[in-house]
């Protein structure tokens, strides 16, 4: 028998377009899994990067690609004609939501040209967006552009009448596979992630272990570098296995085919008390909030801890970063100085989707996965 006539061992086959974020990683960690749903699963993993060495005991096709590119794009995709679904968890951050809009719209237009007429068996598109969805673009300092929804966000809200990269993202999707029958979409809107990924600018874990090592390691308090009010009130938070697990429900699912569906964690947490698991992993005695007349901010505080954080991955060997990669600061201060913005899990769980996670138990394990991993000491 010749080796294409051979039956593959594989039900599914992933493309993970984002491989090294976030949700990438998580996704590559749980679709390989014997027992995952819609199984056994192979798995290519798209970034732009070379495969970073953190990434090397997952059972994935890693392909460089950069998915801006369009005929880069179209030579290295097209050949994945064995590609059963796509879980697209990429995104780039540019300086204006128009910019956002226009190279966010082109990476998914790339991938879908290049796949969608080559892989005769595709049958499912999960695209990942966000809260955004609900918010609008915010500026550096967290404050949101355009008048958002009132929270609890719910799927059926109508858009905001302001550019988002969200609905181009949608937009792109819904062109993409208009006419095609056999091709089904669905839409993940996370809160704020907490995950692995030491190259993502969004991992808020990434830039807090950062910056409580720095405070251990100059014997500084671990002070709140946010405002008040985020400090006091409720959060909502998404595991990245958990909003793999729900892509992959989605996948499997008939009621989750073409929808949009939150996904967060199914309870509320306050910065407070995760500023003191945040302390006990770095062994910090002295941590929290302290009103003071003038906004701390990470972008300040981390400007010049450069030469400090290489001494800290000299003294402790670890995985060699630097201290800037990513803009990880400008996002942190974002976060922590802006609003809690509730969504609800109530269409997920009409839907079928019960899956939930305790997000102070979330928050910790992921900080010893960024230890185990020798990112953070
Ligand atoms: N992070 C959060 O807290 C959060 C919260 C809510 C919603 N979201 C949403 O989730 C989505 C994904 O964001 P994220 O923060 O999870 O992403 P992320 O962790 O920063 O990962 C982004 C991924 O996209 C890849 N990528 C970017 N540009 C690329 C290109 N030109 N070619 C190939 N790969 C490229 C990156 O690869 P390289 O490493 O090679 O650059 C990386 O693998 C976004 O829509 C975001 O708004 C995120």
């Amino acid at each position: 028998m010749e080796e294409h006539d051979k039956p593959s061992r594989y039900k599914s086959v992933a493309l993970v377009i984002g491989v090294t974020g976030t949700v990438g990683n998580s996704l590559t960690e749980i679709l390989p899994f014997s027992d995952t749903p819609g199984g056994p699963w192979k798995v290519y993993g798209v970034a732009r990067r070379p495969r970073p060495d953190w990434t090397n005991h997952l059972p994935v096709d890693y392909i460089q690609c950069n998915i801006l590119n369009e005929e880069e794009t179209r030579d290295k995709l097209s050949k994945l004609d064995d590609v059963t679904h796509v879980f697209y968890v990429a995104w780039a951050k540019k300086s204006s939501e128009a910019e956002n809009c226009i190279v966010n719209g082109t990476l998914l237009r790339n991938v879908l040209k290049a796949l969608i007429p080559n892989a005769p068996n595709l049958i499912h598109i999960c695209l990942q967006t966000g809260h955004q969805h609900y918010t609008g673009p915010s500026d550096s300092f967290g404050k949101v552009q355009a008048q958002p929804h009132d929270p609890p966000f719910h799927e059926y809200l109508p858009r905001l009448k302001s550019l988002n990269f969200c609905y181009s993202l949608e937009d792109v999707l819904f062109e993409e596979v208009k006419g095609n029958d056999t091709l089904t979409w669905s839409v993940h809107r996370p809160a704020l992630v907490f995950g692995f990924s030491p190259f993502s600018s969004m991992n808020i874990i990434h830039s807090l272990c950062i910056y409580a090592a720095i405070c251990k390691h100059e014997g500084m308090p671990l002070r709140f570098p946010g405002n008040r009010q985020a400090w006091d009130r409720y959060w909502d938070a998404s595991d990245a296995d958990l909003i793999a697990e729900h892509q992959i429900w989605a996948t499997v699912n008939p009621h989750a085919k073409n929808e949009a569906f939150n996904c967060s964690n199914g309870d509320v947490f306050k910065w407070k008390d995760l500023w003191k698991v945040l302390a006990n992993q770095f062994g910090i005695e002295h941590y929290g909030f302290q009103e003071t007349d003038e906004k701390l901010s990470l972008v300040e505080m981390m400007k010049d801890k450069g030469p400090v954080w290489d001494e800290i991955v000299k003294d402790n060997g670890l995985l060699p970063t630097k201290l800037n990669d990513g803009s990880i600061w400008q996002f942190a201060d974002s976060v922590l100085s802006g609003k809690s913005l509730l969504d609800n899990m109530n269409k997920s769980k009409e839907h079928g989707f019960v899956g939930f996670r305790n997000s102070k138990t979330s928050f910790d394990s992921w900080i010893n996965k960024m230890k185990t991993h020798n990112i953070v000491p």
